[in-house]
């Protein structure tokens, strides 16, 4: 099994800066095993500058933080799948920090996720509760809901080409986190709604990862979880020392999966 390290800038750094923890990257993960797959998500006008300096490594690959729902056309400031697609592997939507800043909904989502879909990119979708959900005890049904509109109308998608990230809201940016068999409960369920949706090829993988407040000391706990399959992280991605440690707890993992294959 893949372990997915997806490392999400959201609005941080600068050019300069950037091209350093890519260098810092790529030297955290000489001798990587296969099945680790790293991927930046830097602001989108450092996207291709980045794809270019990473063209002689396949350590680190390169995604999208977002992209609009329209192929062309007049959408001033928007960017579309097809622009970026030359230079991105993956691209992520539905981030509660756009439902939230950006009034995105499941209905917008579900026309990126087609349209990322129709351009070969692989949608990571985010999902998750706010603090007011977990403490109704609804979370169940409010996730349900999310996958199940998100992706409306989609079907046969072969393995590890889409991903599920379990973000929830209140655990972004806050040191919080849910308890580890708590997000390990919740990725079941994800994974049980994709395959009653019959949304992956004959049940094929679909790798979910958890985000939020993941650091050094903590992420070992969820990279062990049975239903999880790597992180999803903000902060922590831009901290040399937690990532490079964070790194290196992946690696282990990913080569414990390489001895079970
Ligand atoms: P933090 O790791 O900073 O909590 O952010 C998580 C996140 O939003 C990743 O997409």
């Amino acid at each position: 099994m893949n372990i997915y390290l997806l490392l999400n800038w959201k609005m941080n750094s600068t050019l300069i800066e950037s091209a350093h923890l890519v260098e810092k990257y790529i030297e955290f993960l000489l001798d990587a095993p296969e099945l680790l797959k790293v991927t930046i998500f830097p602001p989108a006008p450092y996207i291709f500058p980045l794809y270019e300096k990473l063209a002689n490594t396949n350590s680190v690959t390169v995604g999208a933080q977002n992209v609009f729902e329209e192929p062309f056309g007049a959408y001033t400031g928007e960017i579309s799948p097809i622009m970026i697609s030359e230079a991105c592997s993956y691209v992520m939507v539905g981030h509660s920090e756009r439902r939230t800043y950006f009034n995105e909904t499941n209905s917008s989502i579900n026309k990126k996720i087609h349209l990322i879909m129709n351009n070969s990119l692989t949608p990571v979708l985010c999902v998750g509760e706010d603090l007011d959900t977990y403490n109704s005890g609804q979370v169940d049904e409010f996730i349900e809901l999310q996958i199940k509109s998100a992706c409306d109308n989609i079907k046969n998608i072969p393995a590890n080409r889409f991903i599920v990230a379990y973000e929830p809201t209140w655990a972004i940016g806050s040191g919080l986190t849910p308890p580890p068999e708590i997000i390990n409960e919740r990725a079941l369920l994800i994974k049980n709604v994709i395959t009653d949706m019959g949304l992956m090829t004959d049940n094929a993988s679909c790798p979910v990862l958890y985000g939020g407040s993941v650091n050094s000391i903590n992420a070992k706990s969820f990279l062990e979880l049975d239903n999880i399959a790597g992180l999803l992280i903000g902060q922590a991605s831009l901290d040399l020392n937690q990532i490079g440690s964070i790194i290196n707890q992946a690696f282990r993992q990913a080569k414990n999966n390489s001895k079970l294959i």
